[in-house]
């Protein structure tokens, strides 16, 4: 995916201006920044959530800004995670994973059933398969939201602050679960405030302020040696020590 020159005006307000982001097939970008920096406007506008007001973005070749391009067809190929889990209440965990490849993908329900019961094992999940959400813990309910994002094979997966409202003790076992992806290859794009996670996982960094980018770069230049002081006082504060 290659977003060029994206531009996002709410009223009178920047929130994004001309930001541009390449993101190749296995690569992990993690978006860093302050709050109001503009991290999830841009995850919105890459899931066609949000129109851009100038720019391009382009998915394997083919302009997806293009107004005769449907969302929808865009959106089957790319999976988005939340800060708040957004598990249907009333279903099932097998039946949140499943709903999509359905509905969406016109999978059986035999091989959508297989392919998530696979997946929520693979994730420790095997224990809560017909649970409702609400008998999960936060932690937990978070892996299911990542494993029904899976259950569509996206292409791409937006992760936007996927830890940040959980108990710092279930932190843990939910970016285990993004690194294990990491390390298999899955292409992301991740906003997150964990730094240890982003130095990590990150084969690319993006420092935002004030909508745009104002360094990007392996995580050893970004976040260890960054060029820009605008990004050391960002550290300096988010950082501890
Ligand atoms: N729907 C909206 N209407 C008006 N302003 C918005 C809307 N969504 C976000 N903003 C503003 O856009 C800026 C960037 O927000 P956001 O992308 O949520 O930043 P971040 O995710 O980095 O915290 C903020 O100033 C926010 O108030
Ligand atoms: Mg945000």
């Amino acid at each position: 995916m290659e977003g060029r020159g994206l531009r996002k005006t709410y009223g009178d307000r920047v929130v994004l201006d001309d930001v541009s982001l390449t993101v190749h097939a296995g690569d992990v970008v993690c978006l860093i920044g302050s709050s109001g920096s503009g991290k999830s406007t841009l995850l919105r506008c890459l899931d066609l959530l949000e129109d851009v007001d100038d720019g391009v973005i382009e998915m394997e070749g083919r302009e997806i800004t293009d107004p005769r391009v449907d969302p929808r067809d865009v959106r089957r190929d790319i999976g988005m995670v939340f800060q708040a889990y957004n598990l249907f209440p009333h279903l099932s965990v097998l039946a949140n994973c499943t709903l999509a490849p359905r509905k969406v993908h016109g999978m059986s329900a035999r091989d959508a059933e297989r392919r998530a019961t696979d997946l929520l094992h693979r994730f420790g999940l095997g224990d809560h398969v017909h649970k409702h959400p609400d008998r999960l813990s936060g932690g937990q309910q978070q892996r299911v939201a990542l494993v029904r994002a899976l259950c569509t094979e996206p292409k791409l997966l937006l992760l936007d602050e996927i830890t940040a409202a959980l108990d710092p003790e279930l932190v843990g076992e939910v970016l285990d679960i993004v690194r294990g992806l990491a390390g298999t290859g899955t292409t992301m794009v991740i906003a997150t405030h964990e730094m240890g996670f982003a130095r990590e996982v990150a084969s690319r960094v993006c420092f935002l302020d004030g909508g745009r980018i104002v360094e990007h770069g392996p995580p050893a230049q970004v976040l260890v040696e960054p060029r820009e002081e605008r990004t050391r006082e960002f550290l300096r504060r988010v950082l501890p020590g």
